[in-house]
């Protein structure tokens, strides 16, 4: 039946319904809810249910109170599957639904349809998962239940209650995890093959071989300060994102930060033939903040720019006071280099864990690709943000927004 109403469309079905709505069809219809057959049950190639917008269900201006009181989507049908009332959110999941159409045509999920249809049969609650492409990917379930309901005296009526459960940031955090541990096995399993090739050449082989022993065991030092530093990383990810409901409160000059992680660096700079160019106010700015988390994260924006912006052979580091767009006053740290840039589709997905636009150079860097995730974990938890912008060919430009502190001056123990 429902392939049969769906071949109609619905406006040449509302016009041919009011036609069919005479008085044997109507009795048709009363005869089988005396009967206890049902539409959606049914199933025989009779004729389709009848549409009446006019009519109103008894029970359906309750029924419409009751559930439009519920956060989750849910829709009520009547036996013969026509939407006795709905609320609104579910017209998130079917903007087609209207008062007295059938649920089948609005409802276009093939898998609801089956579970209303065996709900009707079985007269039992019914669960299904589906799936929805457009506007957005989205994961739903949904439960069908029948439910009889008394009118007083000594009739009662079938009804058919289905609410919804949007299942999308479960699934979304299901695949992320699994993401992640795919990923963080990956990244552990490269360089631990690479130390037992070299254990295994070093007993063998190589066994009496100092000139060889002295090269393997450098490389070795390598790859096991990498592991060391993806375990160290993801240990600091999960510390931030564990605490990211509680905002730092210690009082923290930005300048000195800069200068530390700007002297921390000078070795690298010079190593890429990079200057590093600061440029700061003379007043100081002051955030609540932790001062660790945010030299973390300054150094990993100016190592990105000395790795993968080296080519400039310039980075500026300005520090500025700004505002937001609601008017409050921030501070801006900008990272700018002037190198190859990054191409627009990346640039969303940058601060995502793992994420790197050229894998092999960003692992021929020593890189994991936990950096900018990292960076936008602090921010969050400093209530700012990370900015990124970058034109391919002419460098990138990475700055930190953080909230500034109002009120008393900094304790100066804190900023040195
Ligand atoms: N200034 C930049 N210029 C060009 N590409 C950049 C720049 N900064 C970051 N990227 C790109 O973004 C990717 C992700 O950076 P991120 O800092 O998260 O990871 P990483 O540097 O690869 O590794 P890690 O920071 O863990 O050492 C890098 O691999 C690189 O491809
Ligand atoms: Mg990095």
């Amino acid at each position: 039946m429902y392939h049969e109403l769906r071949k109609r469309g619905t406006s040449r079905m509302a016009i041919d319904e009011h036609r069919r709505d005479s008085w044997p069809n109507r009795l048709r219809g009363a005869l089988r809810v005396l009967l206890g057959h049902t539409d959606i049950a049914a199933g025989t190639g009779g004729a389709p249910p009848a549409i009446d917008r006019e009519r109103t269900h008894p029970q359906g201006p309750l029924i419409e109170q009751l559930i439009g009181g519920l956060p989750a989507p849910a829709i009520v049908l009547d036996r013969e599957a026509r939407v006795i009332a709905f609320n609104e959110a579910a017209t998130s999941i079917a903007p087609a639904l209207r008062r007295g159409e059938p649920a089948l045509i609005v409802l276009r999920m093939p898998e609801l349809v089956d579970a209303i249809r065996r709900a009707g049969t079985r007269r039992e609650p019914q669960r299904v998962e589906f799936f929805e492409r457009v506007p957005l990917d989205r994961w739903f379930e949904a439960f069908v239940t029948p439910v009889r309901l008394a009118t007083g005296g000594d009739g009662h009526y079938d009804i058919l209650l289905m609410t919804f459960n949007d299942l999308s940031p479960l699934r979304r955090v299901e695949e992320m995890r699994a993401d992640f541990v795919a990923n963080a096995s990956h990244e552990l399993r490269t360089p631990l093959a690479a130390l037992l090739g070299f254990v295994e050449t070093l007993q063998g082989p190589a066994k009496d071989d100092p000139v060889a022993r002295e090269k393997f065991l450098a490389i070795m030092q390598g790859q096991a300060t990498r592991m060391a530093r993806l375990i160290d990383d993801l240990l600091s990810l999960s510390r931030i994102e564990l605490n990211a409901h509680l905002p730092p409160n210690t009082p923290v000059e930005l300048a000195p930060i800069v200068r530390q992680v700007v002297d921390g660096l000078q070795t690298l700079a010079r190593d890429r033939g990079v200057e590093i160019k600061v440029t700061a106010p003379a007043e100081p700015l002051i955030v609540l903040g932790d001062r660790d988390e945010l030299v973390r994260a300054l150094e990993n924006l100016v190592e990105n720019a000395l790795k993968y912006g080296a080519a400039g052979k310039r980075v500026d580091i300005t520090l500025t006071r700004a505002r937001t767009r609601a008017d409050t006053p921030e501070a801006h740290i900008a990272v700018r280099d002037y190198g190859p840039g990054i191409a627009p589709e990346h640039l969303p997905r940058l601060t995502e864990r793992f994420y790197r636009v050229d894998v092999a150079d960003s692992r021929a860097q020593g890189g994991t690709g936990l950096g900018l995730a990292l960076v936008k974990h602090v921010l969050n938890r400093h209530g700012g943000r990370l900015s990124i912008e970058s034109t391919l060919g002419a460098g990138a430009s990475f700055a930190m927004h953080l909230p500034l502190r109002t009120g008393e001056p900094a304790e100066t123990g804190e900023l040195s």
